[in-house]
Parts: C-alpha cells; sequence; structure tokens
C-alpha cells in the first residue's frame, strides 16, 4: 500500500488526478470505477481541464460508479446519476453505452445487481476503483458489519451515514434509507484501489483503514489485502497516521 500524504486537498485532488490520467495513457480503454460525495470533486475537476486543455481522451473508457440510492429517480437532483453527470460526465467525451451507474429504480433489483457484477466482468474487470471513506470507515455503501467478500447488493444505510447524508435533503424523512453498491468483493478485485480522503473528520476513519485492524467494523480496512493501493489523503485526514509515508507517488516508484 502507498500512503501519500499531500498538503491539502488541491493537493489532494492533483495527485489523484495524475494517477488517473497516467493509467488512462497506458490503456485508452480504461475500465474505471467511480466514487460520488465531495472528495473526488476536486479530481474530477482536474480530469476536466486535462481532457480540455491537454486533450485527455476517454472516448474508449468504460466507468462504473460504486453505488447509487434505492427509490431515487436519476433526475433527482442528489441521486447520485445527477451528481455525476452534473460533476463529470457532461464535460468529459465518455461514450453513454460505456458509462454504468447502478439503477436504483430497478423493479428486480437482486436482477440488476447480478448484472452489474456480469457486466463488470464482460469488461475484463475494473482496472482502478476511486474511493471515498465514510466517516464510519464506510467504502462505497458498504457499512460497518458488511462482508468483505460481499458482492453488489441493496444495503441499509447506517444511523451515522444518514445523519451525515441528512444536510443534502430538506429533511431527514426524505434521506434514503437503502442504497445499492457494489461489494467490498467487487472492489477487491479492481486491479487497483485510489482511495482519497480529507479533512479532519476523516482523520480516526483513514487511521483504522491504514493502520488498524482488518475488520468488516470498519470496511476500508480491507484495502490492506490488495496488492495495488494509493492511499492520498491531506494533511488534516493524515494527522493521527503514525508510518513515516510518501509526498508523491512518482517519487515513490521512479527515484
Ligand atoms: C457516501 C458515498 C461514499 C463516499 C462517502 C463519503 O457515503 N457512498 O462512496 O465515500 O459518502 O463522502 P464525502 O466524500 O462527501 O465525505
Amino acid at each position: 500500500m502507498f500512503v501519500i500524504i499531500k498538503e491539502d486537498y488541491d493537493q489532494m485532488s492533483l495527485e489523484g488526478a495524475k494517477i488517473v490520467a497516467d493509467r488512462l495513457r497506458r490503456k485508452p480503454n480504461l475500465v474505471l470505477g467511480l466514487a460520488t460525495g465531495s472528495t473526488p470533486l476536486g479530481l474530477y475537476k482536474e480530469l476536466i481541464r486535462m481532457h480540455k486543455n491537454e486533450g485527455l481522451d476517454f472516448s474508449k473508457v468504460t466507468t462504473f460508479n460504486l453505488d447509487e440510492y434505492v427509490g431515487i429517480p436519476p433526475e433527482h437532483d442528489q441521486s447520485y446519476h445527477y451528481f455525476m453527470k452534473e460533476n463529470l460526465f457532461k464535460d468529459l467525451n465518455l461514450a453513454p453505452r460505456f458509462v454504468h451507474v447502478p439503477n436504483g429504480m430497478a423493479k428486480d433489483i437482486n436482477t440488476f445487481c447480478d448484472w452489474y457484477e456480469k457486466r463488470i466482468k464482460e469488461f475484463g474487470g475494473l482496472d482502478l476503483q476511486i474511493l471515498g471513506i465514510g466517516g464510519n470507515g464506510h467504502i462505497a455503501f458498504n457499512e460497518p458489519g458488511s462482508s468483505l467478500g460481499s458482492r453488489t447488493r441493496v444495503k441499509t444505510l447506517d444511523e451515522k451515514t444518514l445523519a451525515d447524508n441528512a444536510r443534502f435533503f430538506d429533511d431527514e424523512t426524505q434521506v434514503p434509507k437503502y442504497a445499492i453498491t457494489m461489494g467490498v468483493g467487487t472492489i477487491m478485485d479492481a486491479k487497483e484501489i485510489l482511495l482519497l480522503a480529507n479533512g479532519e473528520k476523516k482523520a480516526n476513519a483513514v487511521k483504522s483503514a491504514v493502520e488498524g485492524p482488518i475488520t468488516a467494523q470498519c470496511p476500508a480496512s480491507v484495502v490492506q489485502l490488495h496488492q495495488n493501493v494509493f492511499v492520498v489523503v491531506d494533511k488534516s485526514a493524515g494527522s493521527t497516521l503514525e508510518g513515516k509515508y510518501h509526498d508523491s507517488w512518482k517519487r515513490i516508484l521512479f527515484e
């Protein structure tokens, strides 16, 4: 696991974007796993800048998003479909048929989840999965207690996640209680993982994920078992880490 601690959010975002762009330049038909949340927004902005100013080409890229709320239509401004469209898809040259976000309105959700898993396999698996981390150590919507071998399925959201999400909805009763999420096992099958975190409120989760015991109580801790992981954090999110870490992946790999 490469842990990279950057000065601030912008530096964290640039470092993450450099990793994604590097993988994309090496493999134009990259299969990219995407995350929502405030954390990857800076990385997405940088990818858009690279696309517009440097010609970074997404036309052959396939994307799979980690999760989506159940019962919220794609046009809803709090759906993850909407989030991705507004914050990334509309500004890149992705081919719509290669873009996948779980369908929270699927009539038969279990069948949909099986299809999503199959679809990822059809494209040869995820090359690189971008992850944020919840304050309780969740990845995607794999809440504490999630099986570390789990696949795409419906999860009931944790009390903490509901409280964290309440700010995005008019009142608490509207906060969705269920989500479709890639499983921990699905995420672990990605060839590479890029986990981002910023801000003091993520410091405990980052500490547990990187230096704590591997436990379903902190689903993110499973990344310790993965062979190719970058954890890129800003100084605040990395403030409780005890190990000695790097500040650039290029230094780690090429110096
Ligand atoms: C949600 C998403 C996660 C994300 C987390 C953290 O729960 N399902 O994928 O990592 O929020 O969000 P933020 O980046 O806004 O802190």
